[in-house]
């Protein structure tokens, strides 16, 4: 089952993933926010017309040590007709990969930037896409001392720096600044509304899991709702899944059980063990949690509406003399295989998972995952730090530090501190995305808000409108935009009371 770093999607065509499996059966741990963004060949965002720019950013900004910069990428939306000084600015916080990936996918912030004149910015994270320190990849991948400067913190840092200078650039210091992010760049949006709140007077969160930290969710969460995403397809489904992971392991011990097993699932190379087939599944079933949309999309991968449904008509409508096994492939096979263009699949190792989030998963992003008896159709686990951190210093010579995210961004008692002390945050969530059960879902104060979706999945709301959005994904929108809209309004009106006219 999953261990440290359970997946870097890395797709070679548009259908073949990698999938890095460093560590042995059976650590848990969490899987990258967004690994969508390992793809390749970002799309170009049709109709998001933007100049992609570059601004030097220093490689510390937390010592005076004397580093190399190193040259941030950001996107600048060319297309908001009537934009003028003091308009507002709308910054996507940019997540654990290609800020292009990104920007074609958060179809939210181009399409009502026009409404507010709002300039789009999307700003991409250090140490993803091209925003590598030391010049590559190579180098700043190269080991714990190289990668020490990728942390949330210091990103962060280099949005507060870039966006500063972008307005002093344009004459524009007085813009208000509202910002966007979706899973790790939505816990990155409401955290820097909190840090800065002089830079940003909102943020919209959705699907952010700020509290999959520690233990301020209990660590099945993720995993039971997985589970009952399938469940409530189908139960026969579920406790298909659930019995399966015990024939997979039965098959794999018996003579010549692991070719049968790569014969199954058609795998391009022969199985050595059973490992990099459990995670392959798991991740098959998670993802599917996360994208199971109301429309076809084509996020992670090509899929049909639903696809939980596809997924659990497959496993559960079968001839007579399937496997229990035969059947789990042809579920996954709609996920890995929608478009039917798949030869074979191909569970490629990656041992030392460059993968940026491998790394902040084994320093800052401790999220605890375990999965239970009862409610979960993935094999028990309970979650073990010692040897979570023992993967982590033998995978990147570091030690995680579980409890540095709640001591620098907080979490415990989220309510009673924001009330009094936050505002202008929406933190959005679909339930059917298991990440929904790490974030905030309830109102915290009357501009703490949090917009819930029983129907929706992992940042459906950002994504771009479709012709097939249900009503309550249209509604949320517009809830989201009136609060945004209310912001702003209030911040032109203290500015007008203020001596400094805009
Ligand atoms: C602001 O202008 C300076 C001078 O042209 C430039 O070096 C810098 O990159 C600009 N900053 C941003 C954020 O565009
Ligand atoms: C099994 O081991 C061989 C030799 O180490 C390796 O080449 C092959 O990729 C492994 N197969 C899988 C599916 O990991
Ligand atoms: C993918 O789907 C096509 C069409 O159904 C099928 O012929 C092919 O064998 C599938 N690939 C794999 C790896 O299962
Ligand atoms: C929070 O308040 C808003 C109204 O501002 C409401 O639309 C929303 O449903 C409330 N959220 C929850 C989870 O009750």
């Amino acid at each position: 089952m999953p261990r440290l770093i359970p997946l870097l999607l890395l797709l070679l065509l548009l259908l073949l993933l990698s999938i890095s499996i460093s560590f042995a059966y059976p650590l848990r741990t969490p899987r990258s926010l967004a690994p969508f963004a390992r793809r390749l060949r970002p799309r170009a965002p049709a109709n998001y017309d933007y100049e992609t720019r570059f601004f030097q950013q220093r490689l510390d900004h937390f010592s005076f040590a004397d580093q190399p910069p190193f040259q941030q990428r950001f996107l600048v939306g060319s297309a908001t007709a009537g934009w003028g000084r003091g308009d507002p600015i709308f910054f996507y916080c940019g997540n654990e990969g290609d800020i292009e990936w990104f920007a074609a996918n958060t179809g939210f912030v181009w399409e009502f930037a026009p409404r507010f004149s709002a300039l789009v910015v999307f700003a991409e994270h250090r140490y993803y896409g091209e925003s590598m320190p030391f010049g590559s990849k190579e180098r700043a991948y190269k080991d714990a001392e190289s990668l020490s400067y990728l942390t949330a913190e210091q990103a962060l840092a280099d949005y507060a720096i870039l966006l500063t200078d972008l307005k002093k650039n344009l004459s524009s210091e007085n813009s208000p600044v509202v910002l966007f992010g979706g899973s790790y760049g939505g816990m990155l949006a409401a955290w820097m509304r909190l840090k800065y709140p002089h830079i940003a007077i909102g943020a919209l969160a959705s699907s952010a899991p700020i509290l999959q930290f520690e233990n301020i969710v209990p660590p099945e969460t993720f995993y039971d709702l997985v589970s009952n995403d399938f469940k409530r397809e189908s139960v026969s489904c579920f406790k298909a899944i659930k019995e399966s992971w015990d024939a997979l392991e039965a098959q794999g011990k018996e003579h010549n059980g692991l070719l049968k097993l790569s014969r199954t699932f058609r795998l391009c190379q022969n199985l050595n063990n059973t490992d990099a087939l459990s995670d392959w599944l798991d991740s098959a079933y998670s993802y599917l949690a996360m994208v199971d949309y109301p429309y076809p999309s084509d996020f992670l991968m090509p899929l049909p509406a639903y696809p939980i449904k596809e997924v659990c008509k497959k496993i559960d409508n079968y001839a007579e003399g399937t496997s229990l096994l035969e059947r789990i492939y042809a579920g996954v096979n709609i996920y890995y295989n929608y478009t039917g263009t798949v030869d074979c699949f191909d569970l490629e190792d990656d041992p030392h998972g460059m993968s940026g989030w491998g790394w902040q998963a084994c320093t800052e992003m401790v999220m605890p995952m375990s999965s239970s008896e009862e409610n979960s159709m993935f094999p028990a686990y309970n979650f073990d730090f010692a040897a979570y951190g023992d993967e982590c210093v033998e995978s990147y010579g570091v030690k995680p530090r579980p409890r540095w995210i709640t001591t620098e961004f907080g979490g415990h008692d989220i309510s009673k501190v924001l009330e009094k002390f936050g505002s202008n945050i929406i933190f959005s969530n679909g339930l059917l995305d298991p990440w929904s059960g790490g974030s905030v879902l309830q109102n915290i104060s009357d501009s703490i808000i949090a917009l819930v979706t029983p129907l929706g999945a992992h940042h459906i709301d950002l994504r771009p409108s479709t012709n097939n959005d249900p009503d309550w994904l249209v509604k949320q929108r517009e809830s989201e935009i009136n609060l945004i809209q209310s912001w702003i309004s209030d911040y032109y009106q203290g500015k007008k009371g203020a001596s400094n006219s805009m």
